[in-house]
This record gives C-alpha cells, sequence and structure tokens, in this order.
C-alpha cells in the first residue's frame, strides 16, 4: 500500500507536502496544539522539522519559540527535539521528556501543569488564548474528509475544532485496524449548556469513530511511516511485587467486607513501571471479570485483557512496550471490542470517574504522615513530569490509592516525610497510601491517627523511629502549647528532611 492511499480526500491529497514545508506555515509565538498521549500517536516528522527551522532561525538575531499544547508527553520527536533548540517558550499540560525537564527546571522554559481532564475545557473557555495551529497525527483520512484516528485520541478533537490551520501527519505505520476503535464524544457543551454525559459503563459507546475536520482550515498534509515511542518496561521487581500483593489483599478484604463487588470496579492504573506491576498482579491474582477506565492502556492491562481477566478497558492511549505492541496489532481482531480509545476529557471526566466508582491506582513520588501526596516536584522545586490525570481520578474515585517504595535514591531518601515538599493530592483525597512495607487505610482516620498508620504500615523501617520521633515532639509541643493537636507539626522542621539531602545528599536525621 503506497501512503498516499491513507489519504482519500481528493482536497486533502493536493495539500500533500513535505515537513520541511509545512513547518514554514508556522509562526513565531504561535500556539501550536500537537496530537500525542504517553509516547503514542504524536507527530513525527514535523516538530523535527520545525526544530531545524528554529535552530537556523535562532543562530541569526530571531529568537523562534511556539508554545506547546498536547494531550500530555510525546517522544524525543517533538519535545525532545524542540526543547533542545529552545523552540518552546511554554509547554502544557504533562511532559515527561529529560530535555524539556531540564529547560523547565533551569528557568529556560515556562510549564504549565495541569489537570489532563481540565485542557480541552479551559480552551473553549478562552482563558489560554488562541490556538493558532493543530498538527494532528492521524491513520487516515476517510473520502469524506473524516479522520481516522491515531494510537492516542488525548485533545485531538480540541485542537482541530479550535486552531486557526491544521497541518495533518498521516502515519501509514499505525495499523489501518485502528479504525473503528475510537469513540469520539461531541457533546460536550460549555456551561450553562451542559447535559449528563451518557455513559453508565466502561463499554458504553457515546460518540463516533472518527474526528471531524473543516477541511478548509488544513493546510498541509505530511506522509508519515514511523512507529511510536514505545519502550520496555522493567520486569517486575520485589519491590514492586510487594506493593501489588499488599493492593491484591486489600481488595481481597474489601469484597469480604461487601464494600466491593466480586469483579471489583473498573480499574485506573497511572503511569510507569510500579502502576504496570501491579496490574500484572491483578493478573495473577482470582479476580475475573475486571473491567479498566483508565487514562492510560499499558502492557498489564493488555495482558489482562489476553488472558481474560479483564474484560473491556476505556482509555485515551495505547501506551505499550514493542513487544505488546506487537501483540495488540497481531491480534487486533481480538482486542478490538474490547478497547474503546476516547478524547481525554471523557477517559478523565470526574462525573464519569465519580459514576462508574473507579478505583484509582497511581504513583508517588512522596507522601507526608498526614496523607498529604507530592506526585510532581523533587524536593519541592524541581518538576519530575507532571500532575496528569492523577488528580482527576483521586478526588472523584471510590478509592483512591497511591504507591511508591518506601525509599529512593537506595535508601537516601524516604518517601515518608514529616510534610511533603509539594502537594499535589491533599489529604482529603488521599484514601490508600501503599509501599513495599505495607498499606495504610486512612479512611476514616484522623490526622494524628493517619501518623500512626502511615508510619507504622508505609515507612522503611530506618526511618521509623526518626518519623515517630518527630511526631511525638510535635504533639508535645501542641500540648505545650505550640501549635494544635489536630495536626501536629514542628514548622522549623518539617521540611528539614528535604533540606539535609540537598545539603548531605542523606535524609536520615541523626538521632
Ligand atoms: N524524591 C526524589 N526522587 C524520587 C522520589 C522522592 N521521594 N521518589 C522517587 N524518586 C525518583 C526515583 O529515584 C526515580 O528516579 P531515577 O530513575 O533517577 O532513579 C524516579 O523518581 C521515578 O521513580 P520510580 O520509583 O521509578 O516511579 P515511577 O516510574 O512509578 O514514577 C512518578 C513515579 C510519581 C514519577 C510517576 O508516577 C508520575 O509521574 N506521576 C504523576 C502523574 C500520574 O500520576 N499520572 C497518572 C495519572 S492517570
Amino acid at each position: 500500500m503506497t501512503l498516499s492511499s491513507r489519504i482519500q480526500h481528493p482536497l486533502l491529497k493536493q495539500k500533500i507536502m513535505s515537513a520541511e514545508s509545512a513547518a514554514l506555515l508556522i509562526e513565531n509565538g504561535d500556539h501550536v496544539g500537537m496530537s500525542g498521549f504517553t509516547g503514542a500517536g504524536y507527530p513525527k516528522l514535523l516538530p523535527q522539522a520545525l526544530a531545524r527551522r528554529i535552530e537556523l532561525a535562532n543562530q541569526g538575531d530571531q529568537k523562534f519559540s511556539i508554545g506547546v499544547w498536547t494531550g500530555a508527553s510525546t517522544a524525543p520527536e517533538l519535545d525532545g527535539a524542540l526543547a533542545k533548540v529552545g523552540g518552546i517558550n511554554m509547554r502544557l499540560p504533562y511532559q515527561s521528556d529529560p530535555t524539556c525537564r531540564a529547560r523547565i527546571n533551569a528557568g529556560q522554559m515556562d510549564y504549565v501543569d495541569l489537570h489532563l481532564s481540565h485542557v480541552a475545557q479551559i480552551v473553549w473557555f478562552g482563558f489560554l488564548g488562541k490556538l493558532n495551529v493543530a498538527v494532528i497525527e492521524v491513520a487516515g483520512v476517510l473520502p469524506d474528509g473524516r479522520l481516522i484516528p491515531s494510537s492516542s485520541v488525548g485533545n485531538n478533537k480540541t485542537w482541530l475544532d479550535q486552531a486557526d490551520k491544521v497541518i495533518l501527519e498521516v502515519n501509514a505505520h499505525q495499523s489501518a485496524a485502528l479504525e473503528g476503535m475510537h469513540d469520539i464524544y461531541y457533546g460536550t457543551e460549555r456551561p450553562p449548556h451542559r447535559k449528563p454525559i451518557p455513559m453508565e459503563h466502561t463499554g458504553d459507546r457515546i460518540g463516533e469513530p472518527y474526528l471531524r475536520v473543516d477541511l478548509n482550515k488544513v493546510v498541509a498534509v505530511v506522509e508519515t511511516d514511523l512507529p511510536d515511542r514505545n519502550t520496555e518496561f522493567n520486569a517486575p521487581d520485589q519491590t514492586s511485587e510487594k506493593i501489588a500483593s499488599h493492593i491484591l489483599a486489600f481488595f481481597e478484604e474489601e469484597v469480604k467486607m461487601g464494600r466491593m463487588p466480586p469483579a471489583l470496579l473498573p480499574l485506573q492504573s497511572g503511569v510507569g513501571n510500579i502502576a504496570n506491576a501491579v496490574l500484572a498482579g491483578l493478573n495473577r491474582g482470582s479476580f475475573e471479570n475486571l473491567t479498566g477506565f483508565t487514562e492510560v492502556l499499558q502492557d498489564g492491562m493488555l495482558a489482562m485483557i489476553k488472558s481474560g481477566k479483564m474484560t473491556m478497558a476505556s482509555a485515551t492511549a495505547l501506551s505499550l512496550s514493542p513487544t505488546a505492541n506487537q501483540e495488540f496489532l497481531q491480534n487486533l481482531d481480538f482486542y478490538r471490542d474490547k478497547i474503546i480509545l476516547r478524547p481525554q476529557e471523557i477517559s478523565n471526566h470526574p462525573e464519569l470517574i465519580r459514576r462508574l466508582g473507579v478505583i484509582s491506582m497511581n504513583g508517588m513520588l512522596e507522601a507526608d504522615i498526614y496523607g498529604n501526596v507530592n506526585s510532581t516536584h523533587v524536593m519541592g522545586t524541581r518538576i519530575m513530569n507532571g500532575i496528569g490525570g492523577s488528580g482527576d481520578f483521586a478526588r472523584n474515585a471510590y478509592v483512591s490509592m497511591f504507591m511508591t517504595p518506601s525509599t529512593a535514591k537506595g535508601g537516601a531518601i524516604s518517601c515518608i516525610v514529616p510534610m511533603v515538599s509539594h502537594v499535589d493530592h491533599t489529604e482529603h483525597d488521599v484514601q490508600i497510601i501503599v509501599t513495599e512495607q505495607g498499606l495504610a487505610d486512612l479512611r476514616g482516620v484522623a490526622p494524628r491517627h493517619r501518623a500512626e498508620l502511615i508510619i507504622q504500615r508505609c515507612a522503611h523501617p530506618d526511618y521509623r523511629p526518626a518519623l515517630l520521633d518527630y511526631v511525638q515532639r510535635a504533639q508535645h509541643n501542641a500540648q505545650a502549647g505550640q501549635g494544635g493537636m489536630h495536626t501536629p507539626h514542628i514548622l522549623d522542621e518539617a521540611l528539614s528532611w528535604h533540606s539535609r539531602y540537598e545539603r548531605e545528599g542523606q535524609m536520615l536525621p541523626k538521632l
């Protein structure tokens, strides 16, 4: 099949051009909405051509840079290439690229870290200004001009709708058989005209399989034949297996207590190796007929669908390792009616998460003894990735869990600290904390008792005495009139573990 057989609309065939020519259609200072979610479905040639153009322009006196809006993280060909040449002045709503991260943390690039369900609507509301260009990867164009979405949906519907100009990358590497797996909902309205979103089950289809575009806005079509970023996940190690076993035991108890049905409730699983390992644990466990209502479908969930443990999964992106991707492509007919890809405003929608009763499981960097969670900032100041969808899910979930190994950097960092150095999820949104040491169930537990539970169940034994000492002294001070007994703290000391790590490379205080 030639590439252009993917482009079946005559007008769009006439707009085929090189990535270099298409890159000339983007102006300095433009806001550019690009496709891409967790390394899936991002444009591959255009951003690299634009980066070359920017590099040349910036060798002279010009300062050429753009604002890059996406679904979530992309790949070296997009974030990496543009960040390397200083081509991004502002990035939103989520990234995980090392070059971007370094530039953001060096103060050379602005970053607006947003809840992923919020992005589309705040663009329609006009809060972010005008979207000038949309650059969207698609798997094909139908004769009537509708677009076959790629391996992620993200914010593509909104970018196509809101941008003045549209550039399409038609990627023949994406399987043509993806056609029909997407569910693009066009019923979202602005307040005060909003209606309930008509979904009651993970597998409900409420939209259409194609993206719409105003053909008059399409200024260029670029043909590509390149794979997504796909990287292998680490094999689950002992730590993540222990985390998974605590979560499984918790689920078993919840079912026994009648607080969850035997097939549990739709599972949301965050990004990263630990999340993937937890799903591997569930795949070995005894639960059947599970469903997923999640943001990213990683290897672990695909394996559960393959084994029959999971009957249906809804997501906005496929983020599969090369091995899992091959399995998916070779057996697409089997997976076709078990996976639905939706816009991220739907996959992460608070109304749906609450209605379906989603069980949310996300990674974190650190939690404090009262259950506040930091998912984004290393030592309180340096961005790691971003909040992603963790807040969309945590606040609205049936049960919200956060998980991490109890220590990082070979034990030099305790992931349970007196006070988190940045708060993404407040104690009000965090119900369960899990480390390889154990699981703390914080539901209905007041702060002082939360501290006992979190320290005893989740902290590493090397750090437990210091945490207990802190909390006891904080309570003693409060009783003596310095501070309150509701959430006792020693303010001068609360972040001293982090500053000690910055100074000495080690959090553990000398007792
Ligand atoms: N302080 C400083 N660094 C820490 C840390 C802490 N408390 N805890 C972990 N780290 C470091 C690790 O050392 C590791 O760095 P390295 O690779 O240089 O060694 C890195 O953070 C990742 O840690 P890891 O344990 O491998 O976790 P992960 O892959 O499960 O990722 C998050 C954890 C928090 C970074 C990740 O889950 C994330 O970005 N979450 C926010 C977005 C989100 O939740 N999205 C899903 C919503 S649907």
